[in-house]
């Protein structure tokens, strides 16, 4: 079977309902990314941090994966996939999709406030303990703080990805602006001989020599798209 590796990001969970980041104009679901998304938002006002993740808990329960995801699921039956995603949403998993590796966490977990990267602390939320409250503690016994990968943190899934890049057989970016690293230098460790596709709905500027199979399309019409051009 040949290697199917995707780097997936915000635009592959628009056509679920699910907001973009850089087509919002830098705010995510209404707030500052400084506020919600770094470590000093989040020392500055724990509660409305830990609030605005509960939010995001809770729409997981109100949208679901589209046709893209499911397609990507379905290519399973024919290409070892991995599915390398920008996302902290489950669609891929819903979807279909075994093998994702997500590289800026995942809403479904929390973890220690002062070790957030240990393992021994990352522990996976029931649906009914999505609603995190100030005071639910950590292993270690500090508040549980979500399990998200925050601007200035380390990205440690990174090495775990280069490694499925450099056996790509194809290669497809879906649905991210690439404008965020280590994610986007990923394209670098993309062997010569694999094919590279891009599905996005608007240009993506792409700082490389390699050539770029352009598909014009959202996520769903997309990777349809691209399930008949890759079909072995
Ligand atoms: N289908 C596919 N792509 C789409 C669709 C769609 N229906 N609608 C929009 N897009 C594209 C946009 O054209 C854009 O290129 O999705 C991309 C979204 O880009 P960003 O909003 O920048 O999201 P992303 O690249 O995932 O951001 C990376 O930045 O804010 C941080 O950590 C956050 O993971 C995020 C990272």
């Amino acid at each position: 079977m040949k290697s199917l590796v995707i780097l997936s990001g915000a635009g592959m969970s628009a056509e679920s309902g699910i907001k973009t980041f850089r087509d919002t104009g830098g705010l995510w679901e209404e707030y500052p990314v400084e506020q919600v998304a770094t470590p000093e938002g989040y020392a500055k006002d724990p509660a409305l941090v830990t609030r605005f993740y509960n939010e995001r808990r809770e729409q997981l329960n109100t949208v679901k994966p589209n046709r893209g995801h499911e397609i990507l699921g379905e290519l399973e039956k024919e290409f070892k996939v991995t599915v390398i995603t920008q996302n902290v949403d489950n669609l891929h998993e819903r979807g279909g999709s075994t093998h994702v590796i997500h590289l800026h966490g995942e809403l479904t977990k929390v973890t220690s406030s002062r070790d957030p990267y240990n393992p021994a602390y990352i522990k996976e939320l029931r649906p009914d303990e999505y609603d995190v409250k100030i005071g639910d503690l950590a292993a270690d016994g500090t508040q549980l703080r979500p399990f998200i990968v925050w601007f200035g943190e380390p990205v440690p899934k990174i090495e775990e990805a280069i490694k499925a890049v450099e056996k790509a057989d194809i290669f497809v970016i879906i649905g991210t602006s690439m404008n965020v690293y280590p994610a986007a230098g990923l394209l670098n460790y993309v062997p010569r001989n694999a094919q590279i596709y891009l599905i996005d709905p608007h240009p993506v500027a792409i700082n490389t020599t390699r050539h770029i199979n352009v598909i014009a399309k959202g996520a769903s019409e997309g990777m349809a798209e691209l399930a008949k051009l890759i079909q072995p």
